[in-house]
């Protein structure tokens, strides 16, 4: 049988990656598919630079245009990143009739609702594994592997950058702005590196990882979201101390008043395995109701890990090339026409634990009010930590740095606590508030 032609928008880290995983591994991916894949024709920006893959025999060109109109191409892979040009081309492709294969994650949170009916209109398949934790096949795992079970909650370290500066800051001591340099040279950090420190990415993932989870439309703009650059090495110390790690957590559940999506460094007990989740390595615990909690674990991010996902959906793609489009997996795991409207919980009624920090002035009664103000709202402590002052300082100047963890209460309650915690004469400066969960059951 004729080998399968695809046509490659974008030449870079992603994109020579999977040049090269398709081309050494050629002899296996056959087997696999049942025919040989080829890449015909690719786009890049500047045809000049220089590449990690080889392009041999593939048609280059600096118009993606010129590849999705190619009338022998049956597949488009877009990997040029960004939301307009990588939408009009997904689009112009499923109105050619075209398989997409596609690692955006921007892409997809914002427009995937757009993209799915467009493609299931058309008959066409949109296949997006490496858009959520590069290399690890958790979209598979969530809409194949898992289909039986009801799924109560995921966690997930989604984004390599942010869990690369979190582990070199804990490790070596090393300066935010050093590591994130690092992580831009490996070719881990989005274009635009606020994405990954603000969260932005790994809430794009999240969201993609609901919809399949949950069985409900993409929502990007619902994710809570909050960024680690405000994360001290003192405060990683601190949780050090009572035995916590902190990472930068995407987490969906489900509960009796709708569903939560949460992006924020979060406390985790040092003994759970994801605690142990470093460097570039992405990580995602789901608990289904038949199967409890299972963990998937890989490279997050880099050019041949997120190529093999790549790969993985253009083989699935070939597979089910001749499958009824009414056979295929629906896109987001569900039938589109069974998504639920079940609603987002805000973050103000989501029910979680806390890390609190906050400098007192060292006189009688300021603990005393600090555990009132908690106690009227309900807020239980688990933990405390009282740190004596610095000698150096004088008796007006003296602060003592106190730490709690809290039992589970209501966010609202707990934005309120600090609202009067922090207008107490005693308290210096803002009350930091991580959040925390135990991630058992
Ligand atoms: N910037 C992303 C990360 C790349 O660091 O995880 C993979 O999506």
């Amino acid at each position: 049988m004729e080998p399968v032609k695809v046509g490659l928008l974008g030449l870079g880290t992603v994109g020579g990656g999977t040049v090269n995983v398709l081309t050494r591994n050629a002899a296996e991916i056959t087997r696999r598919a049942g025919r040989g894949i080829e890449i015909t024709h690719a786009a890049a920006r500047d045809l000049k630079k220089a590449r990690i893959c080889k392009t041999g025999n593939i048609k280059l060109t600096t118009d993606p245009q010129q590849v999705v109109d190619d009338p022998e191409v049956q597949i488009i892979v877009e990997l040029i990143g960004g939301e307009t040009l990588a939408k009009e081309m997904v689009m112009r492709a499923i109105a050619k009739g075209k398989h997409v294969v596609t690692a955006n994650k921007a892409l997809i949170a914002n427009y995937g609702n757009e993209i799915f009916a467009a493609a299931q209109a058309r008959g066409v398949m949109v296949a997006f594994e490496a858009a959520v934790a590069g290399g690890i096949p958790i979209i598979k795992a969530v809409r194949e592997g898992l289909a039986g079970n009801n799924i109560e909650w995921l966690a997930g370290i989604i984004n390599g950058t942010g869990n690369f500066i979190l582990t070199e800051m804990r490790d070596k001591g090393s300066n935010f702005a050093d590591v994130l340099v690092e992580a831009q040279r490996l070719g881990y950090a989005e274009a635009d590196p606020t994405f990954d420190v603000e969260g932005i990415d790994a809430a794009h993932k999240l969201s993609i990882l609901a919809a399949i989870a949950f069985g409900i439309p993409l929502q990007f703009k619902k994710v809570y979201t909050e960024g680690i650059t405000k994360i001290t090495r003192e405060d990683v110390n601190y949780a050090e101390q009572l035995g916590y790690r902190i990472k930068h957590l995407g987490i969906a559940k489900r509960t009796p008043n709708g569903i939560e999506m949460r992006v924020h460094p979060t406390l985790i007990p040092e003994r759970r395995l994801i605690a142990n989740v470093d460097g570039v390595m992405n990580a995602v615990l789901v608990k289904g109701d038949a199967v409890g909690p299972t963990m998937y674990y890989g490279a997050g991010a880099g050019a041949e890990a997120t190529a093999s996902a790549v790969v993985a959906d253009i083989i699935d793609v070939v597979r089910m090339l001749t499958a009824d489009p009414e056979n295929r997996v629906p896109h987001l795991a569900f039938q589109a026409d069974a998504l639920s409207n079940v609603p987002i919980l805000p973050m103000e009624e989501v029910i979680t634990c806390y890390y609190l920090k906050m400098q007192a002035a060292d006189k009688p009664g300021v603990l005393a009010d600090i555990t009132r103000i908690l106690g009227e709202r309900n807020i239980s402590i688990e933990a405390m930590i009282q740190k004596e002052p610095a000698e150096s300082f004088s008796n007006e100047e003296r602060t003592a740095t106190i730490i709690m963890l809290t039992h589970k209460v209501i966010e609202g309650s707990m934005n309120q606590a600090i609202r009067e915690i922090e207008a107490l004469d005693a308290i210096k400066g803002p009350v930091t508030r991580i959040r925390m969960e135990h991630l058992s059951r």
